[in-house]
């Protein structure tokens, strides 16, 4: 069996960036459910993305300037926290003409995430939107996103507050 190959990343990017603790505007927490996006993520891109309610991209876009986030995150009733990165805008690359908040949690999921309650919360930027030239170049800058969301996440005062109070909701459902 072929061994999988690890994704293609952007060599001119570095992965360790920002603060070494949160800073103002963040953590920014968000609770709403997931609505239908284009679909294009999981199918295009190999990189599905749960798309926020408008009220919550009203709530990001007051706050924050289009671009990329990272932060973690939490799904329905699964008690997991998972790393997580987001994209604020309006995806130059397929030209859209509404602008959306979408969340690609950090994990392989079987299942898509239509209808159920995703909790975020938002600790950092990574980079502006930006056009590509092809499919291939878009997914290699999500990809290093991706790696850098884990590199920013691993630094203490990030890790910690993977345990927020936001994210004690699916525990108790749990029980
Ligand atoms: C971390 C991340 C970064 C992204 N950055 C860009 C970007 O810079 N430019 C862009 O056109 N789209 C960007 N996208 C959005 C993709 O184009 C988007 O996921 C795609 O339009 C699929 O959306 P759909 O599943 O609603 O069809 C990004 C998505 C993610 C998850």
């Amino acid at each position: 069996m072929a061994a999988t190959q690890p994704p293609k990343l952007n060599p001119n990017r570095r992965l360790l960036i920002g603060p070494d603790t949160p800073e103002a505007p963040f953590p920014i927490r968000l609770n709403g459910q997931v609505v239908k996006g284009f679909g294009r993520g999981s199918k295009e891109l190999g990189i599905p993305t749960a798309n926020l309610s408008n009220d919550a991209l009203e709530t990001l876009t007051r706050t924050l300037d289009i671009g990329v986030y990272y932060g973690w995150a939490q799904i329905g009733n699964d008690p997991t926290v998972y790393p997580m990165v987001m994209s604020l805008g309006w995806n130059p690359y397929y030209k859209n003409e509404k602008r959306s908040a979408e969340v690609h949690l950090i994990h392989t999921f079987s299942q898509d995430f239509y209808g159920e309650c995703l909790r975020v919360l938002v600790l950092g930027y990574i980079r502006p939107e930006q056009n590509y030239p092809s499919l291939d170049a878009l997914i290699e800058d999500i990809n290093t996103d991706i790696e850098c969301a884990k590199v920013c996440l691993a630094r203490p005062a990030y890790e910690v507050v993977s345990r927020d109070e936001l994210f004690k909701g699916a525990e108790k459902r749990e029980v």
